[in-house]
């Protein structure tokens, strides 16, 4: 297991209500709940209540993913990313690569966000926003290099110690494995040989459970390293080892 190093702390300034134009305020749903702006890793990303806010950890699914994809330990191709929320760990992940990205969530708003996300960061030419189910929206024969997943991982019963999240974007149903077990499954199904798969957990405890239930599932796929932020917070990689 490798720990991460105690290397740069992620870039990432803390929350502010931003000058939104009016016209991204109107995206919000719910009534005066006003686009926010934050920092991560570098980009100006905005979104508001309804979409999860990002979490400064989880730049380290991003860097972990721009070593793969810039190391060449991944085929040549594009990259996937299930349940991208406002889309920043994406956008970082291939920001300094010429990698396409698709970016795949069902909640609508996320996805507007996303795609605006994306044209800000000036990335709208090579990200592709699909907005619905992730085993509905990816392609049947599309086949990617890399593929990131950050599915809601927390058990139903503590969704309610979270009381600033979206359920829809943090409940992993009665587990909490729910929905990384059908990412697993999508992500699986779409990587091309050689490629990898990097997913987000509840720690890397909860990353071994999914790595038993998929051994059984799909023999040949481990889960060869894991980077743990904390004992809640830890980010795995899986390859199919021969
Ligand atoms: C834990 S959040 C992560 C969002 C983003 N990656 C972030 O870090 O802010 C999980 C996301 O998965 C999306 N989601 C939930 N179920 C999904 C499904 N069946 N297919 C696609 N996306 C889904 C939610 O809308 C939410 O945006």
């Amino acid at each position: 297991m490798a720990i991460p190093s105690g290397g740069k702390a992620p870039v990432m300034n803390s929350t502010t209500q931003a000058r939104a134009p009016r016209a991204e305020s109107a995206w919000c749903d719910r009534d005066g709940d006003p686009a926010r702006c934050t920092h991560f890793e570098g980009l100006e990303i905005h979104y508001c209540g309804e979409v999860l806010e990002p979490r400064p950890w989880t730049a380290e699914q991003s860097r972990w993913a721009t070593e793969l994809l810039e190391a060449g330990d991944v085929p040549r191709g594009p990259v996937l990313e299930l349940c991208a929320g406002a889309g920043q760990i994406g956008l970082a992940a291939v920001a300094t690569t010429d990698r396409r990205l698709v970016q795949v969530d069902e909640s609508p708003i996320a996805c507007r966000w996303a795609e605006r996300n994306a044209a800000r960061s000036g990335f709208g030419d090579r990200v592709e926003v699909r907005c619905g189910d992730m085993a509905a929206t990816v392609r049947p024969g599309e086949r990617y290099a890399l593929v990131l997943a950050d599915p809601p991982y927390v058990p139903s019963h503590q969704v309610d110690d979270h009381p600033d999240d979206p359920r829809s974007a943090i409940d992993g149903g009665h587990d909490g494995l729910v929905l990384s077990c059908r990412a697993m499954q999508v992500a699986i199904d779409h990587t091309a040989p050689g490629g990898g798969v990097l997913v987000q957990a509840l720690g890397a405890a909860q990353l071994h459970e999914i790595a038993e239930l998929v051994a059984m599932r799909f023999p040949g796929w481990h889960l060869v390293e894991v980077r743990v932020v904390d004992e809640h917070r830890a980010v795995g990689l899986w390859r199919q080892v021969p």
